[in-house]
């Protein structure tokens, strides 16, 4: 890896724990307005100061983050369909020059992996670790969005092995049951997202697992965002994923704030 690569990727995974917490906050390109996300700008900047990186897309970062903000960005580059067209009907939307302008950390983009327009997808991740290699930019592959996407240990198993193979440096794909075949079969650091909200007690379960079956950290949105107390469940995510924290621990990390 080129030092610019090395530098950039150090910023977000933490080198002291060699863990990662992400703050994804990229709903919006193709979710629009969704709940917890209306105002960007109100939700996102309490949680900035506990998070390793913020996922988002370039109109959010120029709208709604200070541009006097440390906090490396990883920027989704993808798009083209609302959730109401076919989800993997996806292009690059960004350029990799928007993404150095952006001082971007990182390009994220998904690929979907049995979908109508997987090979499309696939290609794109090519085309974008061919140009973020000249610049020393890493890729983040995002797998398995969309319903009808299986979500085992077999199908995350192959789509994030197809994401390395392609060459992205960081894959986020789901937790799922035997998550460590799917980290055994991917030789690039795995972050997994958080899906849907659910309890906060399962959510620090479900980041525990992952982290104790491989996972690098987190790049988790609605979970977060969309609790009850976003920056207690944060404070607690980061327990859990840099200092080892049990569940409990975690939990009563969460409770403690929200009281
Ligand atoms: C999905 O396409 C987006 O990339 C989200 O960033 C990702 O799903 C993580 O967010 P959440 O934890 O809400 O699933």
């Amino acid at each position: 890896m080129d030092w610019g690569m090395k530098n950039r990727l150090s910023g977000v995974i933490n080198p002291k724990t060699g863990k990662t917490v992400m703050l994804a906050v990229d709903h919006g390109y193709f979710q629009g307005p969704t709940t917890g996300l209306r105002e960007l700008k109100k939700a996102v900047d309490p949680l900035i100061p506990y998070a390793d990186c913020l996922f988002i897309t370039r109109g959010m970062l120029r709208n709604c983050v200070d541009s006097q903000t440390k906090i490396p960005i990883f920027l989704r580059v993808s798009g083209g369909p609302s959730v109401l067209g076919d989800l993997s009907n996806e292009d690059i939307t960004t350029s990799m020059k928007e993404a150095l302008r952006l001082n971007a950390s990182g390009v994220g983009l998904s690929i979907f992996v049995g979908a109508k327009n997987e090979e499309r997808t696939i290609s794109n991740l090519g085309r974008l670790v061919n140009e973020a290699e000249e610049y020393g930019i890493p890729v983040l592959a995002i797998t398995a969005v969309g319903k009808e996407m299986g979500r085992d240990a077999r199908y995350l198993g192959l789509a994030c092995r197809i994401a390395a193979e392609i060459g992205a440096h960081v894959v986020k794909t789901y937790y799922c049951e035997e998550f460590e075949k799917v980290v055994e079969g991917c030789p690039v650091p795995i972050v997994i997202a958080g899906g849907k909200k659910i309890p906060e007690k399962d959510a620090l379960q479900m980041a525990r697992n992952a982290i104790d079956k491989g996972a690098v950290g987190v790049d988790m949105g609605r979970n977060i965002f969309q609790s009850e107390n976003p920056v207690g469940m944060i404070k607690a995510v980061r327990a859990v994923v840099h200092e080892k924290a049990t569940v409990d621990e975690a939990y009563k990390i969460y409770k403690k704030e929200k009281a």
